[in-house]
């Protein structure tokens, strides 16, 4: 039998104008540790009991050495674009000036990409903040969003037009809620009074960079990418929807209603005061800075129902999930999308990240990953109804490209379309990768 993708043969996603890439970021593949400096994912993996298999991110796919091996896979999928993230330790001393080595790490990437023709999609910032910015307060010093325009500013500079689109930011929501209110992700840091803070700070951020890649980089797209996880309602009755919208507002319309609608959801003034942001004049006008596409990250739902103490309560993800233990609910994602379609004026949507978790297995040099194949073909399927009820979606990137350290739980979830065997780093395309293959040389 063989695996495929396959696409209505009238769908918009047939077209070749419609991008396929496939997507990274730094601290999960690259490695090289020794030659940036430490950030603060270094710092969680070196704290007891913050990754589930204790590993951390000093050797990872080795990416760092073997880029052009990397870059060869990549084009041998046939992909047009590839989505990767920058290391701002890397790239910029502690003094705040280029490293013009690292600089030249990611050069010959993108030097690289162009022979090869295939677009670079560049996330400025995936989670691996300089370690030295977090022992100043991190993102809840509104310094840092200063700090990361200045980089901002000199990356895009040293890069000049050899980028295709910049994201700002990806899922300033996991920094802010996962790394300051609830602790999971880097820095750990624990508080209802933190995460709003810290998004804001972030959202500040990103407006900042904004105005410099509009002068810097006025020929690349330049957005952010966000990450939605939908909420849906466990019953009908008025307190689960009420507990639903206020879960809604507080995790998804936070991050996207101040850059459309340059304000936040109207449960800021439900939230207790030491919980809001702090927000100074002119912060929202910065933020809301006009955007050239908006990045769509979606892997599952989630559902609530009313709690008197907490406002929401999220119950437990039904059947079927994927290894990661998330809902597969590709209804979701045309859900999603329609509905920011109608809520905001948006530029173009790309998918930036889309995929699954599975327990894969190589047996003789294949994984037969039938089960990714089939979460690719369900969302595929989501985003063409999406664009046939009228959103403008322009591109998809699987994540991943290789399985890599899928943070706190380390190495254990396999999210690639490319399986690495973590002893040899020996790169192996699963079905899913073949399968994706077929689909993008097919149009
Ligand atoms: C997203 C992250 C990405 C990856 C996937 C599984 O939240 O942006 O780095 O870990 O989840």
């Amino acid at each position: 039998m063989t695996v495929k993708l396959t696409l209505p043969a009238q769908s918009e996603m047939l077209s070749k104008d419609f991008i396929y890439g496939v997507a990274t970021a730094s601290f999960q593949i690259e490695g090289g540790k020794d030659s940036r400096l430490p950030c603060i994912w270094d710092t969680f993996c070196n704290t007891a009991n913050k990754i589930a298999d204790g590993s951390n991110g000093e050797i990872a796919c080795d990416h760092f050495t073997r880029w052009q091996d990397d870059i060869e896979l990549i084009n041998s999928l046939g992909v047009d674009a590839y989505r990767l993230s920058i290391s701002w330790p890397r790239v910029i001393t502690e003094s705040g000036e280029i490293n013009q080595t690292g600089v030249n790490y990611y050069l010959n990437i993108l030097e690289q990409l162009e022979i090869n023709k295939i677009k670079a999609f560049v996330t400025l910032y995936h989670w691996d903040l300089p370690q030295h910015l977090e022992d100043k307060g991190g993102w809840l010093n509104r310094e840092t969003a200063y700090k990361f325009r200045d980089y901002v500013d000199l990356i895009s500079k040293a890069f000049s037009n050899k980028v295709h689109a910049y994201a700002t930011l990806n899922e300033p929501f996991c920094s802010a809620f996962l790394g300051y209110e609830v602790g999971v992700h880097a820095p750990g840091i624990v508080g209802k009074e933190f995460g709003k803070k810290a998004a804001h700070h972030l959202l500040l951020a990103h407006g900042l960079a904004m105005k410099v890649l509009a002068i810097n980089s006025p020929n690349s797209l330049n957005g952010i990418v966000l990450n939605f996880t939908p909420c849906y309602p466990e019953s009908k009755s008025l307190e689960d929807i009420k507990a639903t919208a206020y879960a809604d507002d507080y995790f998804n319309q936070w991050y996207i209603k101040p850059l459309f609608d340059g304000k936040y959801p109207q449960i800021l003034s439900q939230l207790p005061t030491e919980h809001q942001p702090v927000i100074h004049e002119g912060d929202m006008e910065i933020i809301a800075h006009k955007m050239d596409f908006l990045g769509v990250n979606f892997y599952t739902r989630a559902i609530y129902r009313a709690d008197a103490d907490e406002h929401f309560l999220q119950i437990a993800p039904p059947e079927p999930r994927t290894d990661i233990g998330w809902e597969i609910y590709p209804k979701a994602f045309t859900e999603l999308l329609v509905s920011l379609n109608e809520r905001y004026t948006l530029p173009p949507i790309y998918i930036t990240e889309n995929g699954a978790a599975m327990a894969d297995e190589i047996t003789d040099g294949v994984v037969n990953d039938q089960d990714r194949v089939d979460y690719y073909q369900q969302h595929l399927n989501a985003v063409n109804d999406a664009i046939a009820q009228g959103v403008s979606v322009k591109g998809y990137f699987a994540w991943s490209l290789m399985d890599n350290f899928e943070w706190a739980e380390g190495y254990l979830k396999r999210f690639g379309i490319v399986h690495v065997d973590y002893d040899t780093q020996v790169r192996t395309i699963k079905n899913s990768g073949i399968a994706y293959k077929a689909l993008i040389t097919s149009r």
